[in-house]
């Protein structure tokens, strides 16, 4: 690698460290420029924490999602790298004990190359960086391990500057799992490949994003998992079950009691009022709840006898959550739910899903195109090119109250 290709990438790094305020956007914009500048496929950041003497991925790059994943201090390449400081390469990391193994190849992707890196402060190693499986399929050199080493402890010494607080939070328990989901569209001759294997697992109760260009699957993702369509091919499992070919009853059963769906769009019926929207999904509902309890989680109890003509746009998309939220579902699905309103009313409907993940512990996955929404989520997942591209955990999300666009 040239001197000229080492040193423009080292001030990427440093931009990418230096811009940002927050700690997660550092550690993500630090891990994507190695990963960038070294072409690779795969990447993971690992941190430590002292307490429990154990790591947590916290970002990921490429189709390798290893959200909460812990592992002990010393075990695989990642931890023989942020206990010993020392760095690990494949082909030759067998020759380090305790590296006979990569996270990469337990969670069954296929290392042939890797880098491993401590991330260093002045003092410590607090965790490690993985990258794998260099693009041109040749090793890396020396030079790149290099160059690995010093943006690594560039990113330590951010991370220091900045002080990092890592509460470790355990890996909870899967409740939907995609693997090698393919979806093509039928396009005059030809097939659009809009999802080309996405692996993906969504964990009970968390809040997570779903960020990508237009038209790069997101909505296709969803409505899989939202049994609104089906998969060309692959594994869709919820709750442990494999519904790849669900029958038309379980698919009825899932659809009225497991989810809520959100849209973009109200569909909130004109004739009735804000109450009597919610209150007939109430009826056809098996275990509904307090269809006054519900009016007053979303703020509208004042508002429920108004119909959807006399409120605003973020007043009728809360009756819309209402509504999904009535049924008392397990996952609420949003595809884009504040895309058609402004900041103010926007920022109501953001606050009353924070409410419902917390409060009441429902798993939501939402679709946006705005970044800035993200910093809201447990977890961001990016689409493109019909995978999963990214996988971050925010180690501390944002309040919807301090969330500005
Ligand atoms: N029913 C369909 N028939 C044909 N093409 C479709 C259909 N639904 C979506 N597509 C195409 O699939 C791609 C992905 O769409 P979508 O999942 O809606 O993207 P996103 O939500 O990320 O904007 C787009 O190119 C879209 O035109
Ligand atoms: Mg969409």
């Amino acid at each position: 690698m040239e001197k000229t290709t080492q040193n423009a990438a080292m001030f990427r790094i440093m931009m990418e460290l230096l811009e940002v305020d927050n700690l997660d956007d550092a550690l993500k914009g630090a891990l994507e420029a190695i990963a960038d500048t070294l072409k690779s496929e795969m990447g993971a950041i690992w941190l430590l924490d002292e307490k429990t003497d154990k790591l947590q991925c916290v970002y990921s790059v490429g189709d390798c999602d290893l959200s909460y994943v812990i592992v002990e201090n010393g075990i695989g390449a990642e931890g023989y790298v942020t206990k010993t400081g020392e760095c690990v390469t494949k082909p030759v990391m067998e020759d380090a004990a305790g590296t006979d193994g990569c996270i990469f190849d337990d969670m069954g992707n296929k290392t042939e190359t890797l880098l491993c890196v401590p991330l260093k402060t002045m003092k410590k190693v607090i965790g490690s960086i993985i990258i794998a499986n260099k693009t041109t399929g040749e090793s890396y050199t020396p030079e790149e391990l290099d160059l690995c080493k010093k943006m690594a402890t560039m990113a330590g010494m951010t991370i220091e500057e900045k002080g990092l607080d890592l509460p470790l939070k355990e890996q909870g328990k899967v409740i939907i799992s995609l693997r090698n989901i393919t979806k093509d569209y039928p396009s005059g001759d030809s097939v659009l490949k809009v999802l080309c294997g996405v692996n993906l697992d969504i964990y009970e109760n968390e809040f997570v994003v779903v960020l990508g260009e237009s038209g790069c699957g997101k909505s296709t993702m969803v409505n899989i998992i939202g049994g609104m369509d089906y998969p060309t091919s692959g594994t869709l499992t919820i709750e442990g079950k494999d519904f790849s070919k669900p029958t038309e009853k379980e698919l009825t059963e899932y659809r009225r009691n497991y989810l809520g769906f959100i849209f973009q769009s109200y569909n909130l019926m004109p004739n009735l009022t804000a109450r009597e929207n919610v209150q007939f999904i109430a009826e056809i509902s098996k275990h509904p709840m307090n269809v006054d309890e519900v009016m007053r989680l979303v703020g509208l109890e004042d508002r429920a006898g108004n119909y959807p003509s006399q409120m605003s746009g973020g007043q009728q998309q809360r009756v819309s959550i209402a509504r999904a939220l009535v049924k008392d579902p397990k996952m609420i699905l949003a595809d884009e739910p504040t895309a058609a309103l402004d900041f103010q009313t926007g920022q109501e409907v953001l606050r009353v899903i924070e409410k419902i993940v917390k409060e009441k512990g429902t798993t939501v996955i939402m679709i946006t195109h705005n970044v800035e929404i993200a910093k809201m989520a447990n977890r961001v997942i990016k689409l493109r090119g019909g995978k999963v591209s990214s996988v971050k955990i925010n180690i501390n999300p944002l309040p919807a109250d301090e969330i500005i666009w």
